[in-house]
């Protein structure tokens, strides 16, 4: 059996893309390796990438500002550490991202939930909007959830919706399961700034916009369609 230690070391690939965190938790890289297994069932893809989502999700929200709350323990008087502010926006880009957001919603219960419908045009490969609902900004953090960052633009066109409708660019993390470079170079070309959260970087995009390796279409996989 191969040894896989180096998945706890730095890609050198990954020093490409300083805000892109490539989560390597044993825990996460064992259930991705049995998302992207081809036999894999509906079902068990789902509580996946559920469980992934919860796990990935304790790393996002790792820099949640902490205000202190006067509270009485049975023993005496604290002040204890909660989460300042309206916390978190949880804004799945359709139809894969539905797939993240209830792993994250584990997490943080209180989280806003928002949508942005986009298809990738067949020819252009480029995303068409068909649907945006997002909660007010409210200084909440945001976290785009989609889980393929392959070509990059669906990414790109998630990030530009959300400043169009006044979040800060400074609340904004975008959370992907696979990155491939292809996808964080035209994602970097735009919003260098935006921290990336993924499970792996790939190798390569392939003739028809897929990820290689990858784990094939994950809408079509989530949701037993095809
Ligand atoms: N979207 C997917 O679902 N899979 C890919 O490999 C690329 C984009």
């Amino acid at each position: 059996m191969a040894n896989a230690s180096a998945q706890s070391e730095t890609d050198p690939r990954e020093l490409e893309f300083p805000n892109l965190r490539v989560l390597k938790h044993p825990l996460i890289q064992h259930k991705l390796s049995h998302m992207r297994d081809a036999v894999t069932s509906t079902v068990r893809f789902r509580q996946l990438l559920h469980e992934i989502s919860l796990l990935m999700g304790y790393e996002i929200t790792r820099d949640l500002p902490l205000t202190l709350e006067r509270i009485t323990t049975p023993l005496e008087d604290m002040d204890a550490p909660v989460i300042a502010g309206k916390k978190v926006a949880v804004v799945s880009i359709l139809r894969a991202g539905l797939g993240m957001v209830e792993g994250l919603l584990d997490l943080v219960p209180s989280a806003r939930q928002g949508h942005i419908g986009l298809y990738r045009d067949p020819e252009t490969k480029k995303p068409v909007e068909y649907l945006i609902r997002l909660p007010t900004p409210g200084g909440r953090m945001f976290i785009l959830a989609d889980p393929m960052l392959a070509t990059g633009n669906s990414a790109v066109h998630a990030v530009d919706v959300l400043l169009k409708n006044n979040v800060p660019r400074e609340n904004i993390r975008f959370m992907a399961l696979v990155a491939v470079p292809e996808g964080m170079r035209v994602f970097n070309a735009n919003y260098p700034d935006v921290p990336v959260y993924a499970a792996a970087l790939d190798s390569h995009l392939n003739e028809h916009a897929y990820i290689v390796p990858g784990l094939g279409d994950a809408g079509d996989r989530l949701f037993g369609t095809k």
